[in-house]
């Protein structure tokens, strides 16, 4: 019999812009103010990419440092999967641009889109592909330039949301560690929740989309806040018993940094402490398939994962999408 081998995380790596954008800021361009955005969402500040910056810089700065915690090259490298919802063009994929930039000249390269839920769909999908010998090494990429498709005059959405990157290179792992599960998710009926909707073949870029403000994130933040509350802990619960292990096993819960009280609705429902979860959205915001990846290489930077550790990382987003898996580091 061929043995399936374990797969999982040998390197991490993470990059922001410099570029930081305070609450105080923000007051200054839409009516609101910092005590309001930190009790509702938890965000003090974000980053920001430079005018001559676009999502594939960010990825390729993420990708340099995880490959060299990993010990690789970019030509040990199978294949590039970036999550993005906000890809340099339409094509070619940003997968493919930072393949140029890395040199990694063996690797195939495709983007994925599942929203905030992409770096998951991504673990997922690199995961799959090792461990039924397709590839060894896969680099998987959560990367965003998100002020560029925010409305900063519209409140309900201009504070939410940053820029960066974070990167991983997946391989082969000792038997008895890597991924243990995976859940993934989708509800297309709840679409019109959170979309941007021009500059596709439904709505072609015109004069009309862009006066319309249709290149720009539309959100129903009441809405989406629900569903994020009642898929996060219910899709954490869910990769927990496929794995076989229960919520007194989580050493560090790595959720998507979408909000502080959607982080505390998921770690009540586990009956976590906060210090078990590793929380970052003070700093940069919501960077959509960015935010899962960073947090994880800025909690292995800060030494908060150690060998054997149970993490369980949760994401969800526009779709609906979600997802969620359990790894022993
Ligand atoms: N500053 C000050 N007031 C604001 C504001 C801001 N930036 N944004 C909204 N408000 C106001 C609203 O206009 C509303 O005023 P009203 O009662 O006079 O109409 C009031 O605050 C409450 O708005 P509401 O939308 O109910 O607030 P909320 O507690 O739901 O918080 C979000 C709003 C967006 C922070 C919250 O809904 C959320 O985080 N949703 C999930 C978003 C998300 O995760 N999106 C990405 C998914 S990957």
């Amino acid at each position: 019999m061929v043995s399936i081998p374990s797969v999982g995380i040998i390197g991490s790596g993470k990059y922001v812009p410099d570029r930081i954008l305070t609450n105080q800021e923000l007051e200054q361009m839409v009516e609101t103010n910092d005590e309001w955005i930190v009790t509702r969402t938890g965000i003090r500040e974000r980053r920001l990419v430079a005018p001559e910056q676009a999502t594939s810089d960010l990825g390729y700065e993420a990708s340099k440092i995880a490959l060299k915690a990993a010990g690789l090259t970019p030509e040990d490298i199978d294949l590039i999967i970036v999550a993005t919802i906000t890809p340099d063009m339409f094509f070619p994929s940003t997968a493919c641009l930072i393949q140029e930039k890395l040199g990694a000249k063996r690797a195939a390269a495709f983007d994925l889109s599942a929203a905030c839920s992409g770096f998951i769909y991504g673990l997922a999908t690199a995961s799959s592909m090792i461990s039924s010998g397709l590839y060894k090494h896969v680099l998987v990429i959560g990367a965003e330039s998100l002020s560029r498709i925010t409305d900063y005059t519209d409140r309900n959405t201009c504070i939410l949301f940053g820029d960066g990157a974070g990167a991983v290179v997946l391989g082969p792992v000792p038997e008895g560690r890597g991924f243990k599960s995976f859940v993934l998710g989708a509800d297309g009926a709840g679409g019109e929740l959170l979309k941007v909707g021009g500059g596709g073949s439904r709505m072609p870029s015109s004069t009309e989309s862009v006066t319309g403000k249709h290149h720009f994130i539309h959100m129903a933040g009441n809405e989406v806040f629900k569903f994020a509350v009642r898929i996060m802990g219910g899709a954490a619960e869910e990769a927990l018993e496929k794995a076989g292990y229960t919520k007194e096993d989580i050493d560090l819960l790595i959720p998507h940094q979408a909000n502080i009280r959607i982080i505390q609705s998921a770690l009540n429902r586990l009956d976590l402490p906060e210090e078990k979860a590793m929380i970052n959205l003070d700093k940069y915001g919501n960077v959509s398939a960015g935010s899962i990846p960073i947090a994880l290489a800025e909690a292995v930077e800060q030494g908060r994962v150690n060998e054997g550790d149970c993490l369980v990382l949760v994401g969800f987003g526009g779709g609906l999408t979600w997802g969620a898996s359990v790894l022993i580091w």
